[in-house]
């Protein structure tokens, strides 16, 4: 059998890429100096799109493409990915769900650590010499203290198990209340602010979620309140939260994600009240491994007519 045609949107790691090429051919849209006479020459013969979470596929890319049959995505993130136009045409579009949502939540824990104990501050006074001249302020206790999830999925549940065993009490905002889940809901995430010392999105991005967390909603979480971010930028409204960190209405924020990345607004470089992270909620070695594995998976299970492994219903 011939080998499909794959257009690839950006680079997967390199062992993803090998394995790709041995199976597909692939067009790298990414490394295209003119896309649109690179789309016009390839396009008409694509099947598959390979692409990732922080990527995004437009209907007019999609346009370009008629045989396109399958979008599979080495992220769990789909809000790149205009669902809508996909499902219009036919189109199965896959994820990687469940491998990534303990590393997720670790990264989150370690934000909330970060910014509450003041972990880069103290790395800073120990390799300036300051140490040996001056004190180090006193931190925030995060044990104990209040956590609010927004989204109770893979990655909020395991949020959730980690900080229980830091004591804390659980609560969640989610669009419905999940009688199985134990932890207290609210209805707004208004609500949820107002009632937890560290709110932490971890619910998916997209229009559904867009500015979620907007100015009320922040000034609710309060001077002594955190906001950790491990979901989408979109899921705040930046300007937002950008204003309330400057004017320390809240006591900080520790963002994996971010509006416009990898080019943020550079007013998060000036703030203190911060710990930043370049979006690496999935950045192991162990678990990008298993994100392309199971996207490789996806589009080889496709290709053999068998049933895809996790499509986005
Ligand atoms: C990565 C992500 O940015 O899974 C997601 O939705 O945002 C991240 O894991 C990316 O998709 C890795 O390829």
């Amino acid at each position: 059998m011939s080998r499909p045609d794959l257009l690839m949107i950006g680079a997967w790691p390199q062992w993803d890429m090998d394995a790709l090429e041995r199976d597909y051919v692939v067009h790298r849209l990414w490394e295209a100096a003119d896309p649109d006479a690179f789309l016009a020459k390839v396009g008409p013969s694509i099947t598959a799109i390979g692409t990732r979470g922080d990527l995004t596929v437009p209907v007019s890319l999609m346009a370009k493409l008629p045989k396109l049959a399958i979008i599979a995505c080495n992220g769990v993130g789909v809000d790149g990915i205009d669902l809508a136009a996909a499902k219009a045409r036919g189109i199965r579009v896959t994820n990687t769900p469940g491998v990534l949502s303990e590393e997720v939540a670790d990264v989150a824990l370690y934000l909330m650590l970060g910014i509450a104990r003041l972990v880069p501050q103290g790395d800073q006074h120990v390799r300036s010499g300051k140490w040996a001249k001056t004190g180090f302020p006193l931190a925030t206790r995060m044990y104990d203290k209040r956590l609010g999830l927004i989204g109770i999925g893979g990655i909020g549940s395991a949020i959730a198990r980690r900080a229980a065993a830091f004591g804390m009490p659980i609560a969640y905002h989610a669009r419905k209340a999940r009688p199985e889940i134990n932890y207290k809901y609210y209805a707004t995430a208004e609500e949820l602010a107002a009632n937890c010392d560290f709110l932490v999105a971890a619910c998916t991005g997209g229009p559904g979620t867009a500015k979620l967390v907007n100015a009320k909603v922040l000034k609710a979480l309060g001077p002594k309140g955190y906001f950790i971010n491990v979901a989408r930028g979109t899921v705040a409204d930046e300007a937002a939260l950008l204003d309330v960190l400057e004017k320390h209405e809240i006591a900080g924020a520790g963002l994996d994600v971010f509006l416009n990345e990898p080019n943020i607004d550079p007013r998060f470089f000036g703030l203190d009240n911060v710990v930043l992270q370049p979006h690496v909620g999935s950045a192991t070695l162990e678990t990008r491994q298993a994100m392309g594995q199971l996207t490789r998976d996806n589009l080889a299970a496709y290709f053999a007519g068998k049933p895809l492994l996790t499509e986005v219903a």
